[in-house]
């Protein structure tokens, strides 16, 4: 992350905010899990591919968080190995599954980008919900891309979604507070309100994005604008272009099979808010 630099800021100041932005958001794992539980489609589609491709192979799931798709999966009777760097997502993943007593999950904690070492012994490989835009540059992405061709079998499949870049929403300014949202902290009770709002860095393709959790003031999602929010959690996410994940996805000997706009199958458009990919190892080597 060294080589990284842009406008005033210097390259230690980006790598600190990269380090937050991989991070913070998931220091909490309740409040994670609370913040994205109704999110269902993605939990769907996920299950549907590793039915369609099923094999008797174990699924390697590329940033697994608390479970939010594993869980799912092993319930489907699947068998799952789930890397992520964060102990804190591995604890409550684990803990989750100490309820189920499953033997199927093997958890490693390991980045994405230097795999434990599954040789051709993967049947699948999945990293859902935005997991490789935490992989700041091109070849931190086609390191992982590499990764995921050295573990999956001849054949096997690479699924994955990320963001579709959003102009609109990158350039908005960054002072403006978004998506202000009233809640109660499911551990700590406590009435809060959530706000976004971030930079967009042109030159790396970040966008550096703060989430504030103020304490709510009555009812509403009314906060005393003259006290800061109790905490401000920096998330990082990379933009990553259609056209740069074909490219780096047959760099690294990967087939695209399908890209589409969200998880139900239509075009990626403006108005998508999901690259949802599916990819392939070929059976042959390229040339053979
Ligand atoms: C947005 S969460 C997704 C979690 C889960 N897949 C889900 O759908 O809820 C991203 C996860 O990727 C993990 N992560 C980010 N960068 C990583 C890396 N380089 N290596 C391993 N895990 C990483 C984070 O710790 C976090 O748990």
């Amino acid at each position: 992350m060294a080589k990284m630099s842009s406008g005033s800021k210097s390259s230690g100041a980006i790598e600190r905010l990269l380090r937050a932005g991989t991070n913070d958001h998931y220091e909490d794992p309740a409040l994670y899990d609370f913040e994205y539980d109704d999110q269902r489609e993605d939990v769907e589609w996920y299950r549907a591919r590793a039915r369609e491709f099923s094999s008797p192979h174990p699924i390697l799931e590329l940033g697994a968080g608390t479970g939010r798709i594993t869980i799912p999966l092993l319930e489907d009777g699947h068998r799952v190995v789930a890397v992520d760097r964060k102990q804190s997502m591995l604890d409550r993943l684990n803990a989750k599954v100490d309820r189920l007593d499953d033997a199927r999950l093997e958890i490693s904690e390991s980045d994405i980008c230097a795999l434990p070492n599954h040789a051709r012994s993967v049947g699948m490989v999945l990293a859902p919900f935005n997991v490789l835009m935490h992989l700041y540059t091109w070849d931190r992405l086609l390191a992982c891309f590499e990764e995921v061709e050295r573990v999956l079998r001849p054949g096997g499949m690479f699924c994955f979604d990320v963001l579709l870049p959003d102009l609109e929403w990158l350039l908005l300014d960054p002072d403006l507070h978004h998506c202000r949202t009233r809640f109660i902290h499911p551990e700590t009770k406590r009435a809060m309100v959530y706000s976004t709002n971030h930079t967009y860095d042109h030159e790396t393709q970040v966008a550096h994005i703060r989430i504030h959790y103020h304490d709510a003031i009555g009812r509403g999602a009314r906060v005393r604008p003259e006290i800061p929010p109790r905490k401000t959690v920096q998330l990082a996410h990379r933009q990553i272009w259609p056209e740069e994940l074909r490219c780096l996805l047959h760099l690294a000997g990967l087939e695209l099979r399908s890209l589409e706009g969200d998880f139900d199958g239509d075009r990626l458009t403006h108005d998508a808010e999901s690259q949802v990919v599916v990819a392939q190892k070929p059976t042959k080597k390229r040339g053979a």
